[in-house]
């Protein structure tokens, strides 16, 4: 159960009268420590109130698509960016066939259709209901898309029959959504990666650094523990706690990361370079803070730091995949291909930071994953899932035998 901790879980309830159980499923989910949000239809909420799943979940239900406060908190976009698994539980014949269709005219089909996140439907139906072959065809076109079909089981149901149709009981749905999880591509392997600024004294009180928050290389991390590397984390000053399960090395400046990379890196099968090190640093680190001398400019002669990854990247200790990011404002995707070679990269991640939506201290990315080959983009998503997505395309190079071979 420990694949659920900190995923985020979508539970869609939509109306029958087995909506009851969805109270125990949203509370065995909170228990194996995932975030919970729920979305009701209107017909879900004739079976049971919203408030008894905002209790158990912990966070508000949304039950409408054209709500000025709702979209104003989460509105059906975000909640579609934010999920890493979207149950709809139970799921009705009629909901099941309107998800087929693509439908989005509320707030439950809506946020399936915009969403990336894999889906998982429970069906509960009354046996003829379910075996009718207009339900039947649904799920068949369900599953061909790569919908998880959970249950449902046989049995005796509310309205009398005996048959199939019962909502499988909520542990065995938690225990199918956990194992959707429970892949672990790195297990045994170790993974090094750099995240956030570096700052760069001037003097005692004062230095250079950038905006880097650290978030998509501390995601980054969350991702490798969980893909069940050995993991560890360089990070420059940031406000972030550690991830579960990941070792974390705090450093202060380039020269500090390019020791504690070169320290950790050795052998390693996957080094990521999200950190924003600074280029430049004052060739000068006064001893004394340096007073203002009023009406006189001051000028600040800047070296050039040492470059962390390339010099990682040609060491005798090389991990097998080295992944670098570029962060650029213009010809994004060329600047990154230059540094790819440049850098003797496996990897790089080009992220367009002129974007204030995505790049430094957002929630959100969006990135393209490139190797001397091929391209891929990573569509917006939070640094969960965009972390997930890159450290899943990067780490099929740790199990070829060319890290070029896949993207
Ligand atoms: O931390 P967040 O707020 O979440 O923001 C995320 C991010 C925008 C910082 C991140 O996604 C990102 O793009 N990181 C790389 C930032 C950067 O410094 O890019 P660059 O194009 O200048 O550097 C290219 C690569 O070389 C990077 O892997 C960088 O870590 C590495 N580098 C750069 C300079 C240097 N002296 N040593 C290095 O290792």
């Amino acid at each position: 159960m420990g694949h659920l901790s900190n995923r985020n879980i979508i539970i869609a309830v939509s109306g029958g009268i087995a909506a009851y159980k969805s109270a125990e499923l949203v509370r065995l989910l909170r228990k194996a420590n995932a975030n919970v949000r729920v979305l009701m239809t209107h017909g879900a909420c004739e079976f049971i109130t919203p408030l008894t799943l905002q209790a158990l979940s912990g966070n508000p239900v949304h039950t409408e698509l054209l709500d000025e406060e709702a979209e104003a908190g989460m509105g059906h976009i975000e909640l579609a960016r934010w999920a890493d698994a979207v149950l709809v539980a139970p799921a009705t014949a009629d909901i099941i066939a309107r998800i087929v269709q693509g439908r989005a005219d509320d707030l439950v089909t809506a946020v399936i259709l915009a969403t990336p996140a894999p889906l998982f439907v429970a069906p509960a139906m009354n046996q003829q209901m379910w075996a009718n072959q207009a339900t039947q065809d649904n799920i068949s076109a369900l599953k061909q898309r790569g919908t998880v079909v959970v249950g449902p089981e046989a049995g005796e149901q509310a309205c009398g029959d005996v048959g199939q149709g019962r909502l499988l009981e909520p542990p065995a749905i938690v225990d199918a959504l956990a194992a959707a999880f429970d892949t672990q591509p790195l297990a045994g392997r170790k993974v090094v990666i750099t995240a956030g600024p570096t700052r760069e004294a001037i003097d005692p009180v004062r230095y250079l650094s950038n905006h880097s928050s650290g978030k998509m290389g501390f995601a980054l991390a969350r991702a490798a523990a969980e893909a069940g590397a050995q993991t560890i984390l360089i990070s420059g000053p940031v406000q972030l706690a550690t991830p579960d399960r990941v070792t974390r090395v705090d450093v202060t400046s380039a020269q500090d990361m390019l020791v504690a990379a070169q320290e950790h890196s050795a052998g390693a099968d996957l080094f990521i370079g999200a950190a924003a090190v600074a280029d430049y640093r004052p060739a000068q680190n006064h001893e004394q803070k340096l007073k203002k001398a009023d009406g006189v400019g001051l000028s600040l002669e800047l070296i050039e730091n040492p470059d962390v990854i390339a010099t990682i990247a040609i060491s005798a200790s090389r991990p097998t995949v080295v992944v670098g990011f570029a962060a650029e404002t213009q010809n994004v995707l060329e600047y990154a291909r230059g540094k790819l070679a440049r850098k003797n990269l496996d990897f790089i991640v080009a992220n367009n930071v002129a974007d204030k939506s995505i790049g430094f201290n957002s929630d959100q990315n969006a990135v393209t994953v490139i190797n001397a080959r091929q391209e891929f983009d990573v569509p917006v998503a939070s640094k969960d899932v965009v972390a997930r997505a890159i450290i899943e395309r990067v780490s099929r190079g740790i199990v070829t035998t060319s890290p070029q071979e896949e993207i």
